[in-house]
């Protein structure tokens, strides 16, 4: 529910269909913290698949790292001194809140509607220790034990950096991605899979010389695209990746060529064009590590312009960063001197990625008497490939589709049989869920191997051969 009571339609549809559950719902849930059913695990793995593929083509190699990491890190990146949001405190209900553009000193408590004050500055990594210390107190073997769990998987990669160089053969510029959890203390998650606790982020870091980061070897494949921007003192504007770049914009091809990359990505799994555009953050909002940032942002129904992706230049904060405290040499020797190299990174948040997929594939429609609820995935994203019917409740019928989808699973696809309630309810019920196709077997099936497909957006059905099925499902 939101403060005029509103249900959030996409998070309930995606509650009852087993996408997205309420962590610890039996005893009463936590704030900011998801599970992912089955359906939402499947949706997810498929997301991050197609990420990998895409970032895979690029030539970057993927790593994983650890969730939790000593001091030392985030001593390094800034995190420990900067990565705090301010809060607000009513006076009367106690509630703390983030400051955001509707919530700070001065207008009145959204939960009771009591006085709102200052709380003070809250670090949002969370802290844990690393193994047992002897002597907890004594504040030298206290900070050596201390640990946090990671708020970016960023710097797993830069810790690594050294090693990724020689994986590399020494060369520049190469990047790494990784998918995995990061940790964010939140202080007022009240939005489902926008503000979490624990969410998936998919990071790329593109190590590149400083010299060359003006010029992007593939520049010219995106230059003549056009995207929805929002320079950080001006208006919203569409303009050519080209053009944004050579006005000084954006300051070099590397930034202009990976955001160019973030929307041809958010495009192909199935997020409208009229519902992305780009904003770049004003000096005064940016992390503090960036020289310049840009928001992927997406446009939803219930919370306006939100971010979805950030694509940040790193410039040579993070590498110089750990070289100087851990006195280890990050520098790389390029033709004629040794130099620090920059870096750019698109930062996906799946979480929300998957809320604006939820959001926007969701459409209701009248047909006859019925209202129909039609979760329009892309055909690639969608959890469920298909799904195999018998057309009637008898063996002959059951023993032939359940041979039909054995098939298909065998072939890889994700399917599912449904034998239960009439063939419409059982039409609605993949509708609901995203399934772009059902398959039926009726008698016709048991004389020639033919079943017929029905289309979800469409609702066509065509009569195809039982061996020409993998065909028309992938
Ligand atoms: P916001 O300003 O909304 O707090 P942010 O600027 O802190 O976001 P980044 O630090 O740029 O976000 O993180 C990269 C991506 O991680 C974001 O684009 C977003 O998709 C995702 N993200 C960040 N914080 C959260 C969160 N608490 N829950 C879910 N996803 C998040
Ligand atoms: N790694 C990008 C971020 O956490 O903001």
């Amino acid at each position: 529910m939101d403060k005029e009571g509103r249900k959030d339609e996409t998070v309930e549809l995606a509650r009852r269909r087993g996408f997205l559950w309420q962590a610890f719902e039996i005893y009463g849930g936590a704030a900011g913290f998801y599970d992912y059913g089955p359906l939402g695990a499947l949706l997810k793995r498929r997301i991050e698949d197609k990420w990998r593929d895409f970032y895979r083509r690029e030539g970057f190699f993927e790593i994983e790292t650890t969730t939790v990491a000593p001091r030392e890190i985030f001593e390094a990146s800034g995190h420990l001194e900067s990565f705090a949001d301010q809060a607000v405190v009513c006076t009367h209900c106690k509630s703390f809140f983030r400051v955001g553009e509707n919530v700070r000193v001065g207008v009145n408590c959204p939960e009771c509607g009591g006085e709102l004050e200052a709380a003070g500055e809250f670090n949002l990594m969370f802290q844990t220790r690393i193994g047992v210390s002897k002597g907890e107190r004594d504040e030298r073997a206290g900070k050596k034990s201390e640990g946090y769990l990671r708020p970016e998987t960023a710097q797993g990669i830069f810790a690594n950096f050294q090693r990724l160089l020689r994986f590399n053969r020494d060369k520049l510029p190469f990047g790494v991605m990784q998918i995995g959890k990061a940790y964010r203390n939140e202080i007022s998650p009240r939005q489902s899979l926008i503000r979490l606790r624990e969410f998936t982020l998919a990071e790329v870091e593109v190590f590149v010389d400083p010299d060359e980061k003006k010029k992007h070897p593939r520049f010219e494949d995106v230059k003549g695209r056009t995207l929805r921007m929002v320079p950080g003192d001006g208006e919203e504007e569409e303009k050519s990746v080209g053009e944004v770049v050579s006005s000084g914009i954006i300051a070099n091809e590397y930034l202009g060529y990976h955001i160019a990359r973030v929307n041809e990505f958010l495009e192909s799994i199935g997020i409208p064009r009229a519902k992305i555009r780009f904003r770049q953050h004003h000096r005064d909002e940016m992390a503090h590590y960036a020289q310049d940032c840009w928001d992927a942002e997406f446009l939803s129904d219930r919370y306006g312009w939100m971010e979805i992706v950030g694509v940040a230049d790193r410039g040579d904060y993070d590498l110089s960063s750990h070289a100087s405290l851990s006195s280890v040499d990050m520098s790389v020797h390029a033709e004629s001197a040794k130099i620090i190299p920059h870096v750019i990174e698109p930062s996906y948040g799946i979480d929300r990625i998957i809320y604006a997929l939820l959001e926007s594939a969701f459409y209701e429609e009248q047909v006859g008497t019925e209202n129909r609820r039609v979760l329009r995935f892309k055909r690639e994203i969608a959890p469920i490939q298909a799904a195999v019917f018998p057309l009637l409740n008898r063996d002959e019928l059951k023993l032939k589709a359940r041979e039909v989808f054995q098939m298909l699973r065998d072939a890889s696809f994700i399917v599912e049989y449904d034998d239960s309630g009439s063939i419409g309810r059982r039409y609605r019920r993949q509708d609901e869920i995203g399934t772009p196709y059902c398959i039926t077997i009726d008698y016709e099936t048991l004389d020639n191997d033919t079943v017929t497909v029905r289309e979800r957006d469409t609702m066509k059905q065509v009569r195809v051969p039982i061996g020409k099925l993998e065909e028309v499902l992938v």
